[in-house]
């Protein structure tokens, strides 16, 4: 039946991530689609004791983070619309004229992003694609991975210097299952029936 998920709470901080499996990881994710394939998003990928350190105290503490070898920082970018963002010239590459892709970006300033709140609503939608792609890219290579959004955005922008016009999406943790431990029970997961409306 494919990928299942389950959020692993427990990570064995015996076992490293191998920095080559992390990029395969991440080089598969990237694939993600995005707006006008704007890719607005960068990872900060915590893996010192030092930063792990950082990291747990402007996440509400929570275990994981020092036990799972790598955690990601997934960030979004509220200015990726604008026409410093060289994504938009990759349009070139098949074939789009220049003033097509100039319509494009002033649409994109004036109508789709010309609000703080669709700025923003543009860095958390594109870069949660990146995040479900990265959970799924990190299960085909056999890691586990567990999505928070617990922590305190303003704690995380301060310690990395992720500056204002950035947005601090969701953490992600990898690495592998610590057999000693036992799973949470699996919460009911709601189906078709109940989520679907037909019209
Ligand atoms: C956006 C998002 C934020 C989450 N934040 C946290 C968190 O901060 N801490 C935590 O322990 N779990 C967090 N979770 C995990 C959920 O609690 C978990 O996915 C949910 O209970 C369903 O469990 P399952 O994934 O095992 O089916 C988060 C999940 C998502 C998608």
């Amino acid at each position: 039946m494919g990928i299942v998920f389950f959020s692993v709470n427990f990570f064995d901080s015996s076992r490293d991530l191998d920095e080559e499996i992390l990029k395969k990881i991440i080089d598969l994710a990237v694939l993600a689609p995005s707006a006008f394939n704007l890719q607005p998003w960068e990872i900060i990928a915590v893996r010192s004791p030092e930063a792990k350190q950082r990291l747990y105290d402007a996440a509400l503490k929570q275990p994981k983070i020092l036990a799972a070898p790598v955690t990601l920082i997934m960030v979004g970018d509220k200015d990726a619309y604008t026409e410093a963002n060289d994504a938009w010239w990759y349009m070139r590459d098949v074939g789009t004229p220049d003033d097509k892709i100039r319509g494009s970006i002033e649409f994109a300033r004036n109508v789709l992003y010309n609000t703080e709140l669709k700025r923003n609503n543009f860095a958390v939608r594109n870069t949660s694609f990146l995040y479900m792609s990265l959970m799924y890219a990190a299960k085909y290579y056999g890691v586990e991975s567990h999505a928070m959004i617990g922590f305190e955005e303003d704690k995380i922008k301060k310690e990395f210097n992720i500056p204002d016009n950035k947005v601090v999406v969701l953490l992600i943790c990898l690495g592998y299952f610590d057999e000693s431990k036992t799973l949470y029970p699996r919460l009911k997961h709601r189906g078709y029936e109940e989520i679907v409306r037909v019209v």
